[in-house]
């Protein structure tokens, strides 16, 4: 097993304040982690997490940990890592292959290097390592009893993965409960991808035109969020139910041939690839803004941005200017990688607390369920949706009703 790949370990008492405000802010975790340590239930197991590596991702392998489980961190994306934290992680006996700025050729030494753990168990966000166990690590697959996968664009591939039967283990699509999306995609990018660019830019949102490209979960919080700081908010979408959702949500919807000529800010949220390219860029206005929330850094054609502009230069932590022969300036803001965590914190402690719960007991109930579950994508079982919605009811002291018995067989019969 390799030794910890980290930037500096003299960074760890800084991480571990990081570490301690989430705790403090992650109810939900700190009841599954009491009982993790009563129930050791990961005991002999080792899991690999591949996510964010920042505060809220460090205390869920913490609670991993406190499990039983021998745990090592790696990061899902080279510009969300957090070097202070991943340092107090290493302090606290976990192994982590990570730095913030990591190249490609860095990252994927850091995938292998996690890979080199062997681990049981697995955590990805947004495929990297499952993609790295079935393209150049086969022979590992045997070990693997599965895992969690966090995101929209991660399901998506292993989906694809799936149905040409090539996934060889089971995968936990986290990211389609009910307590994931609705809140982490939601309320989470939505609160997030505004802190991202607003601490990046310093720049007024109010009576600015916001075109939110793609109307999905993270889409409507972005947009409602937007409408939130006072902009006026354009949407594109392709698909026609999406969009007439917006345009009754209070948005005005257009193609983005349109809205590129009209629009200060853009953030792309589709997980799709070059949903902005050469002709919207060509349409821009003098100093608009381009901001990625998808999981890649695709969304956004940096290609053709690049073959565009006769020059390119940072003007401020975080913001690339692209100059345009036309005289124009665009700005493209964390190299056009997910901005609320490029350039930000990510969402905020609660949220993941929801996400993160549902990520531990996912991970419990593939293990507990070895041998019964196919190598194929699962969706999250309804009653650990319930007992995280449960749990993060009770930890905001919100009670509500119960059915009766009488409603109970009104609702189950067809002929009252
Ligand atoms: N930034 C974050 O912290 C964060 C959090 C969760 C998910 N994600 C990522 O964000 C992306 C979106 O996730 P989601 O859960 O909202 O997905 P979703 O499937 O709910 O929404 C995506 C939307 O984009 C639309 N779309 C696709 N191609 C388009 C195009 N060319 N133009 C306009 N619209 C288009 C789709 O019709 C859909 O409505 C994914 O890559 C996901 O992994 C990011």
């Amino acid at each position: 097993m390799k030794k910890s790949i980290i930037r500096d370990i003299n960074l760890a008492s800084q991480g571990d304040k990081k570490l301690q405000w989430v705790r403090n802010h992650m109810p939900i975790l700190n009841h599954l982690e009491n009982d993790f340590v009563k129930g050791q239930y990961f005991k002999g197991k080792k899991v690999v997490v591949c996510l964010h590596l920042e505060a809220k991702t460090g205390y869920l392998a913490q609670v991993l940990k406190a499990g039983g489980a021998e745990v090592a961190v790696v990061a899902s994306n080279p510009l969300s890592t957090q070097d202070d934290v991943v340092a107090a992680l290493v302090k606290d006996g976990i192994k982590a292959y990570a730095w913030y700025g990591a190249s490609n050729e860095e990252y994927l030494e850091h995938l292998n290097a996690a890979l080199d753990f062997g681990p049981d168990l697995i955590i990805d966000d947004g495929g990297d390592l499952v993609a790295l166990l079935h393209k150049e690590r086969s022979d590992q697959i045997k070990e693997i009893i599965g895992g969690c996968e966090e995101t929209t664009t991660g399901i998506l591939r292993l989906k694809a993965m799936s149905k040409e039967k090539q996934l060889k283990f089971p995968m936990m699509a986290v990211n389609d409960a009910y307590c994931k999306y609705l809140f982490d995609n939601r309320y989470g990018t939505g609160q997030s991808v505004w802190d991202g660019i607003n601490r990046t830019t310093n720049l007024v949102v109010a009576g600015k035109n916001v075109v939110v490209i793609g109307y999905g979960w993270c889409g409507k919080g972005v947009a409602m969020r937007a409408k939130g700081l006072g902009a006026n908010v354009i949407v594109t979408e392709i698909d026609p139910i999406k969009a007439i959702e917006a345009h009754m949500d209070g948005f005005r919807v257009m193609p983005m041939q349109e809205a590129a000529s009209t629009g200060d800010f853009f953030i792309t949220v589709t997980g799709n690839c070059n949903v902005i390219r050469k002709e919207h860029f060509l349409e821009m206005k003098n100093g608009a803004i381009l901001a990625n929330a998808g999981h890649f850094d695709i969304e956004i054609s940096k290609k053709d941005l690049s073959e565009i502009s006769f020059e390119k230069k940072t003007v401020r932590a975080n913001i690339e200017q692209y100059c345009l022969p036309n005289g124009n300036s665009l700005y493209l803001l964390a190299e056009g990688r997910l901005v609320n965590l490029a350039a930000g914190d990510g969402h905020p402690a609660e949220i993941m607390d929801l996400t993160f719960a549902i990520q531990a007991l996912c991970l419990q109930y593939v293990m507990n369920n070895k041998g019964n579950l196919k190598a194929d994508v699962y969706p999250v079982p309804d009653d650990i949706d319930k007992k995280v919605a449960k749990l993060g009811l009770s930890t905001l002291g919100i009670k509500i009703d119960s059915l009766t018995y009488e409603q109970i067989s009104y609702l189950e019969s067809w002929d009252a």
